[in-house]
């Protein structure tokens, strides 16, 4: 155990602070009042990067971004920018300080990262590498928020699930981004649901019909991993398919509901309308699945992303006495972005108790891969088949200059479950 956590977290936050935030002190509040800066460090500077790091200075004082790490230098240096632009704002002056030398870049750049004296990691690559930088990060001794979904195999999800656990051996805090666990809205609905607002449940339906979120052209000169990784929606590897990117917010409320994770599930989906072109990768467009709970409750999902047709984006569940949307029995009083960082950084400070959302999170993950793992198939998949299965998907190895080819687009009765 590194020295830092052979203290109490309160203890180390004083001496860190007084240690190497003279600079960010002075001026500002009684010394006192400032010894619990916290420093964060941002890896995956894209668009939910960004927005989580403003997401954690807009709900917390005395925190300070001073490091950045992305793959692509264009990506991190745009962050830099909006960041930058928001210290003309007084509110931020104090809490963006990023220099030159803690802008990292390149595939080993959340490594460089870890190695400084960050306190909190913000976590927001594609999840295709989560595994093995939350299990770096924990090693070196960060608190963590990270995006969610948190894998996209079952690999990379028992991996997660063990870093979480040395997380917990740790005291370092994990708060990961499903939002709407930190809504108030939801927190007191699914209170009242839990207590028998709508007597016993006995189904429960969820879906996530969207459109695509982004799909970007070849550029020339892109070599095949700078275009998977710009374009990572668009690859089963890099993003774990719609199911497993996007409608685990969904499917995370019943779980939570639930308070457990479905033992099985049949499914099915496809590819309606996706051209066979590499920008269109080797996703399929739909899943419908059938969850079901150990207390035999069952719950439909669906998931889709088609232009141009019907949006809709719910949970429900059924009871004896009634029905629920799961955030209608409630009110939110701060947006839940935000919420998740001041959830995070309370905890820290030992203002509440011990925070930890991993395992809650690589649960819902795990329900996702397993509704996408029996639609890719054919077959009904089981809890015990995903706590079992070796199927990992991402290389071994990332090489700007190796080639990795898209495909094959799932069948099912072809597709193994493995
Ligand atoms: N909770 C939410 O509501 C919400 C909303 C949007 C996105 N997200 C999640 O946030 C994550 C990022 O989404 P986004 O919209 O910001 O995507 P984005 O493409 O805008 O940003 C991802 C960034 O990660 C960088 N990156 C890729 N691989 C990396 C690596 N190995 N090391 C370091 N950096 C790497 C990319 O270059 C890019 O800058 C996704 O998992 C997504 O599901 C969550």
């Amino acid at each position: 155990m590194s020295e830092k956590f052979k203290m109490s977290r309160r203890d180390f936050a004083k001496t860190a602070a007084i240690a190497s935030f003279a600079v960010i002190t002075k001026n500002a509040e009684p010394a006192e009042k400032n010894v619990d800066t916290l420093r964060i460090g941002l890896i995956g500077c894209g668009g939910r990067g960004f927005g989580a790091v403003k997401d954690n200075l807009d709900g917390n004082d005395n925190v300070v971004v001073i490091a950045l790490a992305d793959v692509f230098e264009d990506k991190l240096q745009e962050c830099r920018k909006k960041l930058e632009g928001m210290k003309k704002n007084p509110k931020y002056a104090k809490k963006i300080d990023i220099p030159d030398e803690l802008c990292f870049v390149g595939l080993d750049a959340y490594k460089k990262l870890l190695q400084t004296n960050v306190d909190i990691v913000i976590h927001a690559t594609p999840p295709f590498c989560r595994p093995q930088h939350i299990e770096e990060a924990v090693e070196a001794g960060k608190h963590i928020f990270t995006e969610k979904p948190i894998a996209v195999d079952p690999v990379g999800v028992k991996r997660f699930m063990k870093a979480v656990e040395k997380a917990k051996e740790k005291s370092l805090c994990f708060a990961t981004g499903t939002q709407r666990r930190s809504s108030n809205a939801y927190r007191e609905t699914v209170k009242k649901i839990q207590d028998g607002a709508i007597g016993e449940i006995i189904a429960a339906r969820v879906y996530w019909n969207g459109s695509l979120p982004f799909c970007h052209e070849r550029k020339p000169g892109w070599s095949d991993l700078e275009y998977r990784l710009r374009n990572w929606y668009n690859q089963i590897w890099t993003c774990g398919d719609n199911i497993v990117e996007q409608h685990i917010h969904n499917i995370d409320i019943i779980n939570w509901i639930m308070g457990t994770h479905p033992t099985k599930v049949v499914a099915s989906g496809g590819r309606a309308w996706k051209p066979k072109e590499e920008k269109y990768g080797d996703l399929w467009d739909h899943f419908e699945c059938d969850f079901e709970y150990p207390n035999g409750v069952h719950m439909f999902s669906f998931s889709r992303h088609w232009n141009n047709s019907k949006e809709d984006v719910f949970e429900e569940v059924f009871g004896t006495k009634g029905k629920s949307k799961c955030n209608d029995m409630g009110k939110d009083k701060e947006s839940p972005y935000v919420q998740e960082h001041i959830d995070l950084v309370r905890a820290i400070r030992n203002e509440t108790p011990y925070l930890n959302m991993g395992m809650e999170t690589a649960i819902s993950t795990m329900t996702a891969i397993m509704g996408r793992i029996s639609a890719y198939t054919g077959q009904e998949v089981t809890w015990d088949d995903m706590m079992k299965s070796n199927l990992s998907i991402v290389p071994e190895e990332l090489d700007w200059t190796k080639s990795y080819p898209i495909g094959p687009i799932p069948v099912p009765g072809e597709t193994k479950l493995i």
